[in-house]
């Protein structure tokens, strides 16, 4: 990316550039990407446990979600990931396309990307429900129950070095705590499986209904990023 484009995408996010001291930010980002590379991708075993995976979401039937759904979402980006990012559900956008984060609040995740020097295809992204809710509901108890366990399954597959659970729902069934978001961003918690470590910030679709929360959700940026330093 030129760094041009990289300014737009700051601006964007309403923050200020920085980098670090004698450090160019494409040396930063070469930097990131070759660290931390999971076990897990090491075999045939895991190419074909992950493949089993998605065919188990494609077809799955537990809730009934499937009944209005035009594809199930499984999640995008690279297995090998350092970031593995959550939200909520699809919406109409990305029941479509199958592809997550394709519609505005996916425009507003790049930018927080970029602003972190990272692009959609060395991190990975997933969501809670692998399906639509109807409407853009908020996903119901019986939903999460059923689908969150796929979820699990991806983050033990890729393993991380840090997840970034983006809006409430997406905190709640991984942390297992029916607790409000203000209370939740502003630390370092700890995943349970594989104690990795979790920041928890704004919905990008949040931001874009409550511009002025951006720079709090920069802050989660930056203390996830100091997290896996
Ligand atoms: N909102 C989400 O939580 N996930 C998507 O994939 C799109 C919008």
């Amino acid at each position: 990316m030129v760094m041009a484009d990289r300014n737009a995408y700051l601006a964007e996010m309403e923050v200020v550039c920085w980098r670090r001291r004698g450090s160019s930010v494409a040396a930063e980002h070469a930097a990131g990407s070759a660290v931390g590379s999971s076990p897990n991708q090491a075999g045939t075993a895991a190419g074909v446990s992950w493949e089993k995976l998605q065919r188990e979401v494609a077809s799955c039937t537990r809730c009934a979600l499937h009944d209005s759904r035009r594809n199930t979402v499984f999640g995008s980006g690279s297995t090998d990931a350092d970031w593995f990012f959550v939200g909520e559900a699809p919406g109409r956008e990305e029941d479509r396309q199958g592809i997550p984060f394709v519609g505005r609040a996916g425009q507003l995740l790049s930018a927080m990307l970029f602003s972190l020097g990272l692009s959609h295809e060395e991190v990975y992204i997933a969501n809670v429900l692998k399906c639509r809710p109807p409407d853009n509901r908020d996903p119901q108890g019986v939903e999460v129950n059923n689908c969150e366990s796929f979820l699990h399954r991806q983050v033990a597959h890729i393993g991380p070095r840090i997840i970034v659970a983006l809006g409430r729902f997406a905190a709640q069934a991984l942390l297992q705590q029916d607790v409000a978001i203000s209370q939740l961003r502003g630390k370092v918690h700890q995943y349970n499986i594989g104690q990795l470590p979790l920041v928890v910030t704004y919905h990008p679709a949040y931001l874009l209904r409550s511009p002025t929360a951006k720079a709090k959700s920069w802050q989660d940026l930056m203390l996830a990023r100091s997290a896996i330093e």
